[in-house]
């Protein structure tokens, strides 16, 4: 995450100014403040309106403010902005501000910040193939490299100009993934396969109804979110939920029933090092789901259910060496005697104990109150708390055994 972090985009002129759109918006999700300084030449490419919007702040982009409420003449202070960023990324960098760069050109806003910038300045450069290979840009990145600025490599593919070749610029959200890095750089989850279950699982008892319970997904959700954040590649498997991911790599697969469910983690569980199991998946499934709308001619119906296959124990029982496993339990008595015992016949790396008891904790809630029980009965247990922070520490503690 990039929460507290300030970050100032540069945008100039080339085609690829479309999508520092989408890196702001980007740098915006994963917690970071951000503005924007832009050069005239990039008004053409893309509104200052849009950047500012998607930023929550207003973009600098002349050395005066323009008139606002019958103000004017107040200077747009570069000095500042250079001082306020913790880094400075210019994306698109066209060829012409490369130049400028090196020479030391001081003749629009973005080069006086830049000029005056304390912090570390990263480049992604966007221009034709041919002026990318040209020897003088070649040679504007190599001196800016020695000038410890990071460039972000520009990928191959269609150009605006209909050539193919190296010159696009890098997309967005690899470029925010290595902004994270860069500030997060201890994560051991980065790169690693994830699968997640979440939400509740519908059993069919005819083609209307079913049994269900009250979870919303949202744990599922949030720890999704948060594997993603921290680089991991995750697979999100979820019974039927309103809640919607918002980093866009994490993968998501919907199921209704614990069979679906079932499968799909059969499917996926060995590509993974670790796997999260907070699903609440309905331990009972009526034998028989009718065909048809069942009528109400009985004065009594009697459901025969039959038990549904335990997803997380077959997952601990089928668990490889390298593999990390964690189970979430709700329990209403005995609750650490009996949390302890799942860990063991599931052969879980830890358990999640959620608490029924507490006000706020539970079902549908933002908050929650856990307890993490580990082999040799290592516990810890935790205030009630949002469960985004919660599960942030779950993932902590998942690195720290990996
Ligand atoms: N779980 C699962 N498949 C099931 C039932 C549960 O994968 N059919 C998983 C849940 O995702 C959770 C853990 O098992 O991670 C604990 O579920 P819980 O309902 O508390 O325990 P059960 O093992 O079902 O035992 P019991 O209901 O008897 O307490």
């Amino acid at each position: 995450m990039l929460t507290g972090k300030k970050i100032l985009v540069g945008v100039t002129g080339s085609i690829a100014a479309y999508k520092s759109a989408f890196l702001v918006r980007e740098l915006i999700r994963l917690g970071a403040d951000v503005r924007v300084v832009m050069t005239p030449a990039s008004r053409e490419f893309i509104t200052p309106l849009t950047l500012s919007t998607l930023s929550k702040n207003p973009v600098a982009v002349d050395f005066v403010k323009p008139e606002t409420n019958g103000q004017a003449g107040e200077w747009e202070s570069h000095v500042e902005l250079g001082l306020w960023a913790d880094l400075f990324i210019i994306a698109p960098v066209s060829a012409n501000t490369l130049s400028k760069m090196v020479t030391g050109q001081c003749d629009n806003l973005l080069m006086a910040t830049y000029l005056s910038a304390k912090c570390p300045v990263w480049i992604a450069p966007a221009m034709d193939l041919d002026m990318y290979k040209h020897p003088s840009t070649q040679e504007n990145l190599t001196k800016l490299t020695a000038q410890t600025i990071r460039v972000i490599d520009p990928t191959s593919g269609e150009l605006a100009s209909g050539l193919d070749g190296k010159g696009r610029m890098q997309e967005p959200e690899e470029i925010a993934d290595q902004i994270d890095a860069w500030f997060n750089p201890a994560s051991k989850l980065r790169g690693k396969k994830i699968l997640i279950t979440g939400g509740p699982t519908y059993e069919a008892i005819d083609p209307v109804r079913f049994i269900g319970n009250h979870s919303s997904g949202k744990t599922g959700v949030i720890l999704a979110d948060a594997c993603a954040n921290r680089g991991a590649e995750v697979l999100l498997i979820t019974g039927p939920t309103q809640q919607r991911v918002k980093n866009p790599r994490v993968k998501v697969i919907a199921v209704t029933s614990a069979d679906e469910m079932m499968k799909t983690v059969e499917q996926n569980w060995f590509d993974c090092t670790v796997g999260i199991y907070s699903a609440a998946v309905a331990d009972y499934k009526p034998e028989f789901a009718a065909g048809e709308k069942i009528k109400k001619t009985d004065d009594r119906l009697t459901l025969n259910l039959v038990k549904n296959p335990d997803i997380l124990k077959w997952a601990g029982l089928n668990k490889k060496k390298d593999q990390y496993l964690v189970g979430f339990a709700l329990e209403t008595e005995n609750e650490l005697e009996n949390g302890t015992k799942k860990l063991v016949a599931k052969k879980l790396d830890l358990l999640v104990l959620n608490s029924l008891k507490d006000a706020g904790a539970g079902f549908g809630h933002d908050t929650n109150k856990v307890t993490f029980i580990k082999p040799n009965n290592k516990t810890a247990t935790f205030e009630l708390n949002e469960k985004t922070v919660l599960m942030n520490r779950l993932l902590d503690e998942i690195e720290h055994d990996l």
